[in-house]
């Protein structure tokens, strides 16, 4: 073995891009939530070859100053924390510093930005990891980062890449994720010279009907939860139309799209035995929580989340699928559970407590591939000991109205 030492920061970047940039969508990802923690109000992201070639996200938010843009290519910094204290109230999607000089190492790069006090724009190049120009050039106020020829220096995740047709789906996927959670935002997506969305903003329920088209918005059942300051409200489909696919499965933490099985089971389990074979509900929920309560520090991609009472948590999902699902106009047969279902008073009241001993466990699943787009399989059927569900009418449930109103305040209210 050799002596120790402390690796150069460009293999450092290469490193970290192993976690961060696994793909082309890794990149949209990364770009686009730079661009909304930016507060850009139109995003522009334009591909081609499903992101082998180019990936362009422009952006009109607040751009870099010209002093800062090497900065912002180096690893660990950032302008969104500064203390730890600030990890536990994260109100934007990025705080690791680490998605720039990731992306930087592994492609050929370029950041043009321009704050709106300044008359002109600057425009940074960099090749592997290695600044090569920086010039002064004309701009729009914002933000544009291109990212050609992907993994050109490492080529064996180059060749790890899947069909064209593979890797735009999940790009795909993840513009559909910024579409939801953030609908009054101005999205384009534009492939190969294709526009496929232009998305002006509008309410969610706009979002969606843009997104998924009317039939899909009418087979959903809206429902909103709440435990303490914690609100969980969203469209969880209607029993007879769930498919045969769990793609369209959405859960948002503060409008950060995340992957949790526990929780996708939880939502399974609320429709109780409603649900045919081998089909998935389709869902697009957004969870409200006080930073303080959740970890998104998990994993650099921060899909995976770590709440500090998953239990609670769980049950919340739970409950909320149930009352839609019961709420269902149209001789929806109602269910209710053999074992007593814990009343919102005592899920509040053990979110209190730390034991949890009063409510059954959640099932304990593996976690679940952060940055995977399809590893929201909801897990194998509950075991006899857990929840099971029995028909019976639930008469003091009124048929209830989506609520979209409610749903728009909630699609508004910024990244909590
Ligand atoms: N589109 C943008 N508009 C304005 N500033 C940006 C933009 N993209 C990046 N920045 C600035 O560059 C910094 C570094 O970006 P980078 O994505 O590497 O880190 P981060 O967003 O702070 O954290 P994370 O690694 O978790 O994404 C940001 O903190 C921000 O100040
Ligand atoms: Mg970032």
């Amino acid at each position: 073995m050799g002596k120790i030492q402390v690796l150069p920061p460009n293999i450092a970047n290469k490193i970290a891009a192993g976690e961060v940039v696994e793909r082309p969508a890794s990149v949209v990802k990364e770009l686009v939530e730079n661009a909304l923690d930016a507060g850009a109000t139109h995003i522009t992201v334009v591909i081609s070859r499903a992101g082998k070639e180019l990936i362009q996200v422009i952006d009109d938010g607040e751009g870099i100053p010209a002093d800062e843009v090497e900065l912002a290519l180096e690893r660990h910094a950032t302008s969104k924390i500064s203390t730890a204290e600030d990890l536990d109230r994260i109100g934007t999607l990025g705080f690791r510093g680490e998605a720039l000089p990731s992306i930087a190492s592994v492609s050929r790069f370029e950041l043009k930005t321009r704050v709106r006090e300044s008359e002109v724009g600057v425009l940074l190049r960099v090749d592997g990891g290695v600044i090569r120009e920086k010039e002064t050039v004309a701009a729009q106020p914002g933000t544009t980062v291109s990212v050609k020829n992907l993994f050109f220096n490492t080529p064996a995740r180059r060749n790890f890449l899947r069909a064209d047709s593979t890797e735009f789906n999940h790009i795909v996927k993840w513009m559909k994720r910024f579409f939801l959670a953030y609908p009054e935002v101005h999205f384009v997506l534009i492939h190969n010279g294709e526009e496929l969305f232009h998305l002006p903003p509008g309410s969610l329920d706009e979002r969606i009907v843009q997104v998924f088209g009317k039939a899909f918005y009418e087979g959903l059942a809206h429902f909103r939860e709440e435990l303490n300051d914690i609100v969980l409200e969203g469209y969880t489909c209607r029993p007879d139309q769930a498919r045969g696919t769990a793609q369209n499965q959405f859960i948002f933490l503060n409008r950060r799209a995340i992957v949790n099985r526990s929780l996708n089971h939880a939502i399974q389990q609320g429709y109780g035995n409603l649900l045919e074979r081998s089909r998935y509900p389709q869902y697009i929920m957004f969870l409200t929580i006080p930073p303080h309560l959740v970890d998104v520090n998990v994993h650099p991609t921060k899909m995976e989340v770590r709440f500090s009472n998953e239990r609670a948590m769980y049950h919340l999902f739970l409950s909320g699928v149930r009352r839609a699902v019961q709420a269902q106009p149209g001789g929806v047969p109602s269910f209710t559970m053999k074992r007593e279902h814990p009343s919102r008073e005592e899920v509040q009241q053990h979110f209190r407590s730390s034991s949890g001993a009063a409510f059954p466990s959640p099932p304990s699943t593996p976690p679940s591939r952060p940055g995977d787009a399809t590893s929201g399989q909801p897990p194998s059927p509950a075991s006899p000991s857990q929840i099971s569900f029995e028909y019976r009418p639930l008469p003091e449930t009124p048929p209830k109205e989506p609520d979209a109103s409610s749903l728009q305040s909630l699609s508004r209210g910024g990244p909590a």
